[in-house]
């Protein structure tokens, strides 16, 4: 029976899902030849278009022949796997062929993108599958509201689409909806809980899980596998064991019983997330173990039933001293895992933040991407915002994850094709009416997906998508308006990366953000805290030296040609200087300008820039709907305020610190 498509909640945006996206769908005859739950999945969203556009759709389990537009059938070649389909035009008929369920739901996402291209010209039969296996997205929700993180750590886009009062949600066709629109952009697997598992979510594991069980029912037919954050210490914390040592027989059992049990709720269960012996979280360490021997015993307990554990290498001291020069915490995940390649099990996979820091703007790829050709690796980035904006500010982040996607850490391979264990990014949406807060900070969300399907492609193109499914011509008032409301788009949104990076910490030196909650500038916040974030700014020069001639050694940690080319400023590249180097005010860049110049030139322009974007915003109040609109501008009012906070905040800081004036005499205060 046709699985209906989930009915969103009154006043809910429909993000890159509106109806009008799939009038291309409509009058037409479709056959779906196959059967099984997804299956029914694609049959209710084309029954839906049909029921909106006109249009028929027919089930076979045979082959039938009769005259149809479209066909999608589970007939594809087996080595296209589970999630790959083919599509062709041919004779006045589309076929979507898959193989497995999921590639039939795929390849109609496909169909929907294409619209009508999908049926206006013959086009040769084209083979898709995913790059990557695993496209995550961990949510660092919890059930319980934290009295210093809110409900959703890090998150800017309201309470958990999961969890309210306390429990998982009783009405769940949010969720179903949710779920939807991550298949859309090819989203396969969902974490529902916070890295840092407290108290109360520690028991999702054992007897909370059949509410992890219902999630988890809401997503499947999306083709969405459900993850579950687990804490370290739950032999303790939840079984009354006297130790979690991975070595110790009693807690290698009961983590065997737990996650039995889990299989017999969640039958295709994903795996677990574990943060251990990072900021605090418990670990191995404590028993004198590796991060191999903890994420073998979970790795154990999973492997029986096809569950994979997901190890997060995020792991450096964070009680650090300021004034010792000796450490430095970008060499921390490297020199904790490297040693251990080879010792994971085969469904152990270290996920790796993609810079050696924590999300800035701006960091190197972690050097730790391609030094264990032993262990399967997955790379984590961060959708949701917390050190670009926070999703008050316009900053889309597809140019900066396709850099790090296309880097080849030793001159060869490109980290997609290294991340052998998936893409996976922290989630940045929540239950607010737009899911991310910023109605454009979607666009993130989509694109990651699509990224995470085809890591090497251009992310212009998935922003462009974005775009098209987003504000379909007939919401904009016609093609004309159209075609200018896309225009705009693009352009607010296809370098406010770049802007972000201008108006705050300069040339990758990174931080300068307040304290704590990390919105808006404060230079020093961090500079003398134990976290390990400096950037030695004094009257001289600023930025770290990570040379291995004379700074922590850390250029040392990449392989030829990054080694060198970070080894010496003069081959550094000049967004990455600070990061590498502590060079004088007067050091000239690449580009030709001193630092101090740089940095002021590009406080002033980014400011400009996002002037610029607030008017053409303001120009599309027509176009884009009321509520949407309303929101966008008052969150660019904030993107202006805290731009020119950033601005003048740093740029008075250079100035009194280095006493150069700027070249072109502009206000500093
Ligand atoms: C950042 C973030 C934390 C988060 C941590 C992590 O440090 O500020 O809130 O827990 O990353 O990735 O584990």
């Amino acid at each position: 029976m046709a699985l209906p498509v989930p009915v969103l909640p009154e006043g809910v945006d429909p993000a890159w899902l509106p109806p009008a996206a799939f009038r291309p769908l409509g009058g037409r005859r479709t056959l779906i030849r196959g059967s099984g739950p997804l299956v029914e999945t694609v049959h209710g969203e084309v029954a839906e278009a049909c029921a909106r556009f006109g249009g028929e759709v027919v089930r076979a389990f045979g082959p039938g022949e009769s005259p149809y537009d479209l066909v999608l059938e589970l007939t594809g070649p087996e080595e296209l796997g589970d999630e790959g389909f083919t599509c062709v035009r041919r004779q006045g008929r589309t076929t979507v062929a898959a193989h497995g369920q999921a590639g039939l739901l795929y390849g109609l996402f496909h169909v929907v993108r294409l619209g009508e291209k999908a049926f206006s010209h013959d086009r040769p039969k084209q083979a898709h599958r995913p790059a990557l296996g695993l496209r995550m997205l961990d949510h660092w929700d919890n059930v319980a509201v934290h009295p210093v993180m809110g409900q959703v750590e890090r998150g800017y886009a309201g309470g958990s689409l999961f969890w309210a009062d306390g429990l998982a949600r009783g009405e769940l066709e949010r969720v179903r909806a949710y779920g939807r629109l991550l298949a859309a952009c090819g989203i396969n697997a969902v974490a529902v809980n916070n890295v840092n598992v407290h108290e109360t979510e520690a028991h999702l594991l054992t007897d909370r899980i059949g509410e992890v069980a219902r999630i988890a029912g809401a997503l499947r037919p999306y083709g969405i596998r459900t993850h579950l954050s687990v804490t370290f210490a739950a032999p303790m914390v939840l079984g009354a064991l006297p130790s979690a040592d991975p070595l110790d027989a009693s807690v290698r059992a009961w983590w065997a019983e737990a996650t039995a049990r889990v299989y017999e709720e969640i039958e295709d269960f994903g795996g677990y997330v574990v943060k251990a012996d990072s900021e605090g979280q418990p670990g191995p360490f404590a028993y004198g173990r590796s991060h191999a021997d903890g994420a073998n015993l979970l790795a154990a307990a999973l492997a029986p039933h096809g569950g994979t554990v997901h190890w997060r290498c995020f792991v450096y001291d964070h009680r650090q001293d300021w004034r010792d020069r000796t450490t430095d915490r970008a060499r921390a995940a490297y020199d904790h895992f490297t040693p251990l390649d080879g010792e994971f099990a085969d469904n152990a996979v270290l996920q790796v933040k993609h810079g050696p820091l924590d999300f800035q703007v701006r960091e190197p790829v972690s050097p730790l991407i391609g030094a264990m050709p032993r262990t399967r690796l997955a790379v984590e980035v961060q959708a949701t915002q917390e050190y670009t904006g926070q999703q008050r500010h316009v900053c889309w982040l597809g140019r900066m994850w396709s850099e790090v996607l296309r880097f080849r850490p030793d001159g060869d391979t490109e980290v997609g094709a290294l991340a052998r264990g998936g893409l996976v990014a922290v989630s940045n949406a929540g239950d607010d009416p737009f899911w991310t807060g910023h109605p454009l900070a979607q666009a993130n969300l989509y694109t990651f997906g699509r990224l995470a399907w085809q890591p090497d492609a251009d992310p212009y193109r998935f922003l462009s998508e974005w775009i098209e499914l987003t504000f379909t011509p007939e919401a904009a008032g016609g093609a004309g308006e159209g075609a200018r409301l896309r225009a705009s788009l693009g352009e607010v949104l296809t370098g406010s990366w770049q802007t972000y990076e201008k108006y705050t910490a300069p040339l990758g030196v990174g931080f300068m953000v307040q304290p704590g909650h990390h919105y808006g500038p404060s230079v020093d916040g961090y500079e003398y805290s134990p976290w390990g974030t400096y950037h030695f700014a004094d009257r001289d020069g600023v930025g770290v030296d990570r040379s291995v001639a004379t700074g922590t050694g850390y250029a040392g940690q990449y392989a030829k040609p990054w080694a060198e080319v970070y080894e010496s400023p003069g081959t550094c590249p000049d967004e990455l200087l600070l990061f590498f180097h502590h060079v004088p005010y007067d050091h000239v860049l690449h580009s030709g300008k001193t630092v101090i110049q740089h940095l002021y030139d590009t406080h002033f322009e980014g400011v400009e820039e996002v002037e610029r974007a607030r008017e053409v915003w303001a120009s599309l109040e027509d176009l884009v709907g009321p509520a949407r609109h309303a929101r966008g501008a008052e969150r660019y009012e904030e993107q202006l305020r805290g731009a020119r906070e950033w601005r003048d905040q740093i740029n008075s800081y250079f100035f009194r610190k280095s006493g150069v004036p700027d070249a072109r005499g502009r206000r500093i205060y």
